[in-house]
């Protein structure tokens, strides 16, 4: 009994507490991040260092793309702002956050495995930059995602099957990159009531296969187009040779039994 009524003492309590304090991790998080982006349009005017210091105020935030929850960074949104430079790992002192938009930009080099720091991370879209490398097999690690879109990069590599381990996954979409390998059935045929993703997710990585794509890699089409070009000519030139064979011992037998009927003939008495 006592112990609920400190409970709702204290969650009264916390209620009229002021906003809390900045947090340097997001300090840390933000300044970085300004760091390994550019932006040459100069869309990010207020991504200065003494704003960084203290980017929330209640719910906003005077951080173009960014929203704030308890004096915490929990939304990260700056798509189509023609961003270049890459993504930093140190993004990942962001704990709080839980949506990350960096879409429709041109962003280069990989998609930091320190992501996996993220915990509370529901919405991940990196569609459409120029990330490369390796999907981080690590992202399993964020157990609430809910969304994965990482369409329209050039990621190599296969998928990693530890994301079939996120239950949360409603929307995955990595088409349109330089993927292969078989597609995990963790991910591809997914059982039970788990959301299921069609081949579009899929679609458009040459060397990716396996349901609900293609059963069979292109190049192992290519081995059997291979040998059945040779069995062909084999058989090809067996044939030809088995011809010329059969026309030699027709025009010899020809000449013989031509002499042959000569001979008769000639030793065959007239009646
Ligand atoms: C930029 O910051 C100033 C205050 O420092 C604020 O008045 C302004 O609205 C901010 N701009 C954006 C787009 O958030
Ligand atoms: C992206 O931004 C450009 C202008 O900067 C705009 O013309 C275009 O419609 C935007 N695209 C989307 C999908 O919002
Ligand atoms: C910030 O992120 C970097 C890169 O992930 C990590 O090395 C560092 O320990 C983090 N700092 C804090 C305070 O979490
Ligand atoms: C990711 O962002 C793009 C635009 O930049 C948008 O078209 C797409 O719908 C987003 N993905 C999800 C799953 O919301
Ligand atoms: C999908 O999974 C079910 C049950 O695990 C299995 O019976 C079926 O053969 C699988 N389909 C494919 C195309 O792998
Ligand atoms: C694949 O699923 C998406 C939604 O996830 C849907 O919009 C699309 O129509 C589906 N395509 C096919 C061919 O079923």
């Amino acid at each position: 009994m006592g112990a609920w009524t400190l409970f709702l003492l204290c969650i009264l309590m916390c209620s009229f507490l002021p906003p809390s304090k900045p947090d340097p991790k997001d300090e840390d998080c933000l300044t970085h991040l300004s760091e390994s982006l550019q932006d040459p349009n100069n869309h990010l005017q207020n991504w200065t260092k003494s704003i960084f210091a203290n980017p929330c105020t209640g719910f906003t935030s005077y951080l173009q793309g960014a929203t704030c929850n308890n004096g915490r960074i929990y939304k990260l949104s700056l798509s189509n702002l023609s961003l270049r430079g890459s993504i930093s790992p140190y993004l990942a002192n962001c704990t709080n956050l839980q949506a990350l938009d960096l879409s429709s930009n041109y962003l280069t080099g990989p998609i930091p495995s320190d992501l996996q720091y993220l915990v509370n991370l529901a919405v991940l879209n990196l569609s459409s930059n120029r990330l490369s490398g390796e999907i981080p097999q690590q992202l399993a690690m964020c157990a609430y995602l809910n969304v994965i879109d990482l369409h329209d990069n050039v990621l190599t590599g296969q998928i990693p099957q530890q994301l079939g381990l996120l239950v949360r996954l409603s929307v995955f979409d990595v088409s349109n990159n330089k993927l292969s390998g078989p597609i995990p059935a963790t991910l591809g045929n997914r059982t039970g009531t788990l959301p299921r993703f069609n081949a579009s997710s899929y679609a458009g990585n040459k060397d990716l296969y396996g349901y609900p794509l293609a059963p069979m890699k292109s190049t192992g089409l290519s081995v059997l187009a291979i040998v059945g070009i040779g069995l062909g000519s084999g058989f090809l030139s067996l044939v030809l040779s088995f011809t010329a064979v059969c026309i030699w011992l027709r025009v010899t037998e020809h000449k013989n039994s031509g002499a042959d009927d000569g001979k008769i003939s000639q030793l065959m008495p007239d009646y």
